[in-house]
């Protein structure tokens, strides 16, 4: 994409703004944001069911805004997949390929090939209405995949399905997607499944590109205070004070070290919810945050603590603590792993 932009309305709709982006063949991109970030309309631009307002889209070194879909050999499997509810299973499989004119002999083949790929033997007579959720999702993708398009575009697929059919789901997806080695977009607003699945996320919000990064690399160093923010579960803990020789003074009077040098005067200390320390005894450092305890959280792999410091909530994630609501506290952390924004909210380091 190329500086693609789409507005709706007469221009009072700003859907996508100049989406600079490249997907790498066989790649597994995932558009990342919140709900009316613009993921949808940029997936459907690429499929050709929307046209771009500016911009260009390429496929390779072939430009393909304004070719109509069905030239650009993408199939798109939306969230609320709609079988046809008159045929089996098979027969829903089999009707692109149908369509298509392809020869009985070869229809065959490759449905029985997808419908093994996918898990469904067993339910290829079966109707639509007799199948369960994850079954009805495998033979919509199946069905899209049966056509053997170059780009494969996925928006939302898994949402409609319970939470352990989409950890299941989205192990298989990406099975296949490696097996088949096709290149895909996959569009959620599901972090978790966007940095399971992702080789690449591109982070979206009010139709702009936040960060284009491969997961780790997104969770390890968020270019801007938003996406900190909207990256980790919880996200990233921003302390927002000023700069002044090498100590960040907080509104409410408690001071942080700054965990790298900038020239800027009010600037954000982040630290990750894990990489905070919780203890009920004051420590013996230079430094510390004092608050008190508002909830424990027992999360079974580690306990979430959330503390209010100076007004706001910090949240912490520890193995194990003694503390409970109420009590007096201490946070502390190591300032090399904090981050430090400036006052435009840009990493520093
Ligand atoms: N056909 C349309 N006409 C007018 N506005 C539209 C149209 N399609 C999308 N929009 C607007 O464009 C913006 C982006 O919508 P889009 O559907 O792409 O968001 P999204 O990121 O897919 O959201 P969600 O996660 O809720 O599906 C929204 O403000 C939406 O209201
Ligand atoms: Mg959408």
């Amino acid at each position: 994409m190329r500086s693609v932009s789409k507005y709706f309305d007469g221009g009072d709709t700003v859907a996508n703004y100049k989406l600079d982006m490249e997907v790498d063949d066989g790649e597994f991109v995932v558009f990342l944001g919140p709900s009316g970030c613009g993921k949808t309309t940029a997936l459907r631009m690429i499929a050709g069911l929307e046209d771009p307002s500016d911009g260009e889209i390429y496929f390779d070194d072939d430009r393909v805004d304004g070719m109509p879909p069905a030239d650009r050999n993408v199939a798109m499997v939306f969230q609320n997949y709609a079988l046809y509810p008159h045929m089996t299973v098979r027969e829903n499989i089999e009707y692109p390929l149908k369509v298509r004119g392809v020869p009985p002999e070869e229809r065959d083949e490759r449905v029985a090939q997808v419908a093994e790929l996918l898990h469904i033997e067993d339910q290829m007579d079966s109707d639509p209405g007799e199948i369960s959720g994850g079954q009805r999702q495998r033979t919509s993708l199946a069905r899209a995949i049966v056509r053997e398009p170059s780009v494969f575009l996925l928006d939302e697929p898994l949402s409609n399905l319970d939470a352990k059919l989409r950890l299941e789901m989205r192990s298989e997806l990406k099975r296949i997607q490696n097996e088949l080695g096709i290149t895909t977009v996959y569009v959620t607003h599901n972090q978790e499944e966007a940095m399971s699945m992702g080789d690449k996320i591109v982070v979206l919000n009010d139709g702009t590109i936040r960060q284009v990064a491969e997961p780790e690399e997104l969770y390890e160093r968020p270019r801007t205070t938003w996406v900190a923010k909207f990256i980790g579960s919880p996200p990233m803990n921003l302390f927002e004070g000023e700069n002044r020789g090498g100590t960040v003074h907080l509104a409410e009077g408690n001071t942080l070290p700054t965990p790298a040098e900038s020239s800027s005067s009010t600037v954000s200390v982040g630290v990750r919810p894990e990489d905070i320390d919780v203890s009920t005894d004051a420590p013996d450092t230079d430094w510390t945050l004092p608050g008190t305890v508002k909830t424990v959280e027992p999360l079974g792999e580690y306990v979430l603590v959330n503390v209010e410091v100076g007004g706001s909530v910090v949240n912490v994630k520890v193995p194990h603590t003694d503390a409970t609501a109420g009590d007096a506290v201490h946070l502390t952390f190591d300032p090399a792993d904090a981050y430090l924004y400036d006052e435009n909210g840009e990493l520093v380091a």
